[in-house]
């Protein structure tokens, strides 16, 4: 290879070097415009950690210590769900068709998941902090919501569902 200087600068760069260099480039554009397409397009969501709370008092005082869903206006919900070995409580949750309902899940022991089927609803559920997720349920039916992080010997029997009922 012979290194020659350029007639603009003192900068050489190898012509393979250069088509890396803007593939690499091209392929930063790529990735981008592909997360902006989900998120604003597809509405794909990061369950935020909203806040943290202490597992071992979330039974005594807070929302967690009633669970279960809350209407904030007509159509409008909020549900706190607490996930424990191995069930979630409330492990069944009714809303009307055209809800926006609002999850507000934590652990009260080891790490669980909420992942409810057939939508953008997916959070890993942590001790401690407080997973947030939106959704706008559309169509009436029954929607299963299960734990998709293994937490021991009952995982497989951890899940509820959402029935969201015809208006
Ligand atoms: Cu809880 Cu797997």
């Amino acid at each position: 290879m012979t290194v020659q200087a350029s007639e603009h600068d003192g900068l050489h760069i190898d012509p393979y070097e250069k088509r890396w260099i803007m593939l690499s480039i091209i392929l930063l554009i790529v990735f981008a415009a592909a997360v902006a397409v989900s998120a604003f397009a597809f509405g794909y969501q990061v369950p935020l950690p909203e806040q943290r709370v202490n597992p071992l008092t979330i039974t005594e005082s807070g929302p967690f210590a009633n669970p279960g869903l809350r209407e904030l206006a007509p159509g409008k919900y909020e549900a706190y769900i607490v996930a424990h070995i191995w069930s979630f409580t409330p492990n069944e949750i009714r809303v009307p068709a055209g809800s926006t309902v609002t999850f507000y899940v934590t652990s009260q022991d080891v790490q669980h998941g909420f992942l409810i089927q057939g939508t953008n609803v997916n959070a890993q559920v942590l001790p401690g902090y407080v997973s947030k997720l939106t959704y706008h349920f559309k169509k009436p039916g029954t929607y299963t919501f299960v734990c998709n992080e293994y937490c021991g010997l009952g995982h497989q029997a951890m899940y509820g569902r959402v029935i969201v009922e015809a208006p």
